[in-house]
């Protein structure tokens, strides 16, 4: 079946790994209930096996189905609830994406921002939600001129409409909806406001037909905001650099994303969509092992691309510039896995606004 290509496979074995052990059940279990052997539960882990039925069946296990994944006859007699788990052969039209890593200086913001801009650059209606109390995001991208008045903390907080709080971007194609100073006390104030988490997916609703993608650059906190990002979102996006502490909060983190892709419980179109790592220094020892370690363990979900160690990135948000402007020579690396994430994820570029016209 075409759409169940190595890549989704790899994905969805990936996923149903993640998924049993964030529910702490083992391969024995699983091959148990399956009524198969621990080793063909491993190969599905690795995407191995080419028939949907055995990810299907293991799915079923495990309380989902990929019924996005499959044909007619391989859906007859499937029923349960629904998880998609990067191999939905037709996505969403607008993309929700969540950049959310636990660590901070994990490039989250970097990312977001040149994401956000390299779909723009690809004709796309992009929103950028800064969730941020430090702002970051917000102050690299929109004029200091352009007057803010609500902002995503009066959205999370009090409900108000997000339509309200978007400001134009210094970059054509691209909105922000901007953080407030006292977003990061947002934790204590919803604490206890049992279902306020699922409030932020209602109210954006509205925006999935203005925008074909929208970004949540989050902080460094596994708090309300990042569920709220997590409960309306798409997709998950883990930056990471090749630090050991950073691949260390990356491991311990992504079973906490997933946790939110429980259907049942959680939001049932959230997909992980990959690990994108950044800050590679050429010719290092650690990129290198850093690489070749996360490789082996999230085969499915690395992307190919990675993004260069450079100083020039660190000068940019005073600039209020991205790469793509400030230094194109260096402006592959973002173009690139802008465009692995748009294949993955199943955007279409609209032609016309590329690199080369706008560089022309
Ligand atoms: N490719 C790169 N090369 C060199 N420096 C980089 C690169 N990407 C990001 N940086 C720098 O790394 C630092 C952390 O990046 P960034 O602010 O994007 O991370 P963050 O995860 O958003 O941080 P926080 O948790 O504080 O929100 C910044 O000083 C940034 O300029
Ligand atoms: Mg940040």
């Amino acid at each position: 079946m075409g759409t169940f290509d190595e890549g989704a496979r790899v994905r969805a074995g990936e996923s149903l790994k993640f998924k049993a052990q964030s529910e702490g059940v083992t391969q024995a279990d699983l091959a148990a209930s399956m009524g198969v052997s621990a080793s063909t539960v491993s190969k599905v882990w690795s995407g191995l096996l080419k028939r949907p039925l055995h990810y299907v069946g293991m799915a079923t296990a495990l309380g989902f189905t990929l019924e996005e994944a499959l044909g007619q006859e391989d859906r007859a007699g499937m029923s349960g609830k629904v998880i998609r788990l990067g191999v939905s052969p037709s996505g969403p039209s607008c993309h929700v994406i969540t950049v959310a890593a636990r660590k901070g200086g994990s490039t989250k913001t970097t990312t977001s921002v040149h994401l956000a801009g390299g779909f723009a650059r690809m004709g796309l209606r992009c929103l950028l939600v800064d969730l941020d109390g430090q702002r970051d995001s917000t102050e690299w991208l929109v004029d200091a001129e352009v007057e803010i008045g609500v902002t995503a903390d009066d959205v999370l907080r009090r409900g108000v409409d997000p339509a309200l709080a978007i400001v134009p971007s210094l970059i054509d194609g691209l909105d922000v909806l901007p953080a407030g100073d006292q977003m990061d006390t947002i934790e204590s104030a919803m604490a206890g406001q049992w279902g306020m988490e699922r409030r932020l997916d209602e109210l954006l609703e509205p925006l999935r037909a203005r925008y074909d993608v929208i970004l949540y650059d989050c902080p460094a906190a596994m708090d309300f905001r990042i569920v709220s990002a997590l409960m309306s979102s798409d997709w998950a996006l883990i930056p990471t650099t090749s630090s050991t502490l950073d691949i260390k909060g990356l491991v311990s983190f992504i079973p906490r994303v997933l946790h939110y892709a429980d259907p049942a419980r959680f939001n049932p179109r959230l997909q992980f969509l990959g690990i994108a790592v950044t800050r590679v220094k050429r010719n290092t020892l650690l990129a290198r092992d850093a690489r070749a370690w996360l490789g082996e363990e999230f085969s499915g979900l690395l992307f190919d691309s990675v993004v260069h160690e450079s100083t020039r990135y660190q000068e940019l948000a005073g600039f209020q510039s991205l790469i793509y402007d400030h230094d194109p020579e260096r402006s592959g690396d973002y173009e690139q896995l802008a465009f692995e994430i748009a294949e993955r994820a199943g955007f279409t570029p609209k032609l016309g606004k590329g690199r080369e016209v706008a560089d022309g």
